[in-house]
C-alpha cells in the first residue's frame, strides 16, 4: 500500500470529531482507563496493529492506547461497518493511521489489514480474527516480535481456538470476547438494540405482529428476541444447541427447525457464528416479501450464492436493501420476491451506527486492560487463548456501576464467614 493512511474523504473530519465527542458521553469507564493510561503509560513503546470497526466508540479506545503510550495503527475488521467521517477525524485531527472506507472491495480490504501488518505490532487487536489469521499466513517471520493479541467476537475466539487446537498459534491472545461485562452486555444489549436499529433504519418495518424468526440463541440471539418480542413481534428461534432451545422455549419462544421457520417467518435474523444457515431449501419456501438480515460477525449465514441461483433478478430497492425475485422454481411455484439486508453482512454495523457507546465502554476497557496485561506478562504466557483476568472483569463491572451513580451492598464479616465455611447447616 505504501500510503501513511488510506480513508474516503478527510473533509469528513468535522463531523466525525462531533461524533466522537457525543459518544464520549456515554464511556466513562473508558475514560477514567485513559486518565490512568495517561499517567502511567504502561503500554510506552508498544507497537499496537488494531484491525477492529471503525465507529465513534473504537476512537476512543484508539486514543486511550495512544495515552498509554503505544504507537496504535487501525484499519477496519469489516468491509461495510467503517463510519468515513470517524476514520477522517482519526487521520487528520489524532494522526492516528486508520486504513479503511466503507464499501472497500475485498481486495482492498486485505491491502489495509497488510498495511496494518507491515507497522511491525508487537500486539495484535482484532475483531474476527482476520488481522491474525493473516499475520500468521502471510508473514510468519513476524511472529517471534510478536507480545500478544487479543480478540473482541465470538467469531473470532472460535477461530484462534481452532488455531491453538491445530497447534499454529504463535503467541498468545487474550479472549475479550469472554469477558462477563463483555459478552452479557455488548453480545445481548449491544446486539439486540444496534440489529434492530439497523434494520429499521434500512427497511422503516413495523415489528409489531411480524414474525421474527431468529436463527440462533447465544447472547446475540437472547438479546434480540427480548427486543424484538417488547416491540410487539412474535418471535421464532431457531437453535442446533438443545439447551439453548430449551432456554429459549422456557423464555416464553416459539422454537422450530428453520424448515419449518422459513414458511412462517416475515423478517430473518441470523445471529449463529455458523456458515449457510439461511439456504436454498429455506429461500425457496419464503412468503412472498419475506426480509432476511444477518447481525453475525461475517457474511456467510445467508446462502446470498444459492438466493442468486435462485433468482431470476435482484435490484437495490433502498440504501441497504436489494430485492431478488424469485422464479417461481422450487416448492414455492409462484415468483416472490426476497428482500436481503446489507448483502448479509452484519446489519447493526452496516446500516446503523453498531453498538450503543454505553455497552463499548465495557467492551474496549476490557480491551485497554487486557493490552496492559499482555505488556506486564506476555512473555510469561504460552501460544494459547487465555480468558480476561477476572479482576478486570469485577473492576470493569464496579466503575461501570459507579459511573452510573449505583451503590450495592458488600458482605458483612458474618456473611463473608458463613460463605467460607462448611459447618453451619439447617
Ligand atoms: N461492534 C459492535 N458495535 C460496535 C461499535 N459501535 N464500535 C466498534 N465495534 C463494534
Amino acid at each position: 500500500m505504501g500510503k501513511p493512511f488510506h480513508v474516503k474523504d478527510l473533509k469528513l473530519t468535522t463531523d466525525g470529531s462531533q461524533r466522537i465527542a457525543w459518544a464520549a458521553r456515554e464511556m466513562p469507564v473508558l475514560r477514567f482507563i485513559q486518565e490512568r493510561f495517561r499517567r502511567e503509560r504502561p503500554l510506552r513503546g508498544v507497537r499496537l496493529g488494531c484491525c477492529l470497526h471503525i465507529t465513534t466508540e473504537t476512537a476512543h479506545l484508539l486514543l486511550t492506547l495512544r495515552a498509554g503510550g503505544a504507537e496504535v495503527v487501525a484499519c477496519a475488521s469489516n468491509p461495510l461497518s467503517t463510519q468515513d467521517d470517524v476514520a477522517a477525524a482519526l487521520v487528520k485531527v489524532h494522526r492516528i493511521p486508520v486504513f479503511a472506507i466503507k464499501g472497500e472491495h475485498q481486495k482492498t480490504y486485505y491491502e489495509h489489514i497488510k498495511a496494518v501488518l507491515a507497522t511491525h505490532p508487537h500486539i495484535t487487536m482484532d475483531d474476527g480474527a482476520d488481522l491474525v489469521s493473516t499475520l500468521h499466513t502471510r508473514r510468519p517471520q513476524q511472529l517471534s516480535g510478536m507480545i500478544g493479541g487479543t480478540e473482541e467476537t465470538t467469531t473470532g475466539v472460535i477461530r484462534l481456538r481452532a488455531m491453538e487446537r491445530d497447534g499454529v498459534l504463535g503467541y498468545p491472545v487474550i479472549a475479550v470476547n469472554d469477558a462477563l461485562t463483555k459478552h452479557l452486555f455488548d453480545n445481548r444489549y449491544g446486539t439486540g438494540q444496534s440489529t434492530i436499529d439497523g434494520i429499521l433504519r434500512s427497511t422503516n418495518l413495523l415489528l409489531s405482529g411480524k414474525a421474527v424468526v431468529i436463527a440462533g440463541y447465544g447472547q446475540c440471539g437472547r438479546g434480540l428476541a427480548m427486543r424484538a418480542r417488547g416491540m410487539g413481534a412474535q418471535v421464532v428461534v431457531t437453535e442446533v444447541n438443545p439447551l439453548r432451545a430449551l432456554e429459549a422455549l422456557m423464555d416464553g419462544y416459539l422454537v422450530l427447525p428453520m424448515a419449518e421457520a422459513a414458511r412462517r417467518g416475515d423478517l430473518f435474523i441470523t445471529v449463529t457464528g455458523d456458515t449457510s444457515v439461511i439456504r436454498k431449501e429455506h429461500f425457496q419456501v419464503m412468503k412472498d416479501g419475506a426480509i432476511v438480515a444477518n447481525s453475525g460477525h461475517f457474511n456467510v449465514e445467508i446462502d446470498l450464492q444459492a438466493l442468486k441461483r435462485l433468482s431470476a433478478k435482484s435490484r437495490g430497492v433502498r440504501p441497504f436493501v436489494r430485492e431478488y425475485s424469485l422464479n417461481g422454481a422450487g416448492a414455492r411455484k409462484k415468483e416472490h420476491k426476497i428482500y436481503v439486508l446489507g448483502e448479509g453482512r452484519l446489519i447493526n454495523l452496516t446500516a446503523a451506527e453498531g453498538h450503543p457507546a454505553s455497552v463499548m465502554d465495557m467492551s474496549f476497557a476490557n480491551q485497554a486492560l487486557a493490552a496492559e496485561h499482555l505488556v506486564k506478562h506476555g512473555r510469561s504466557l504460552e501460544n494459547k487463548v487465555y480468558p480476561v483476568p477476572p479482576e478486570i472483569d469485577q473492576t470493569i463491572a464496579r466503575l461501570k456501576l459507579t459511573a452510573m451513580g449505583v451503590k450495592i451492598d458488600r458482605l458483612t464479616p458474618a456473611q463473608q464467614q458463613y460463605l467460607t465455611s462448611w459447618t453451619s447447616g439447617t
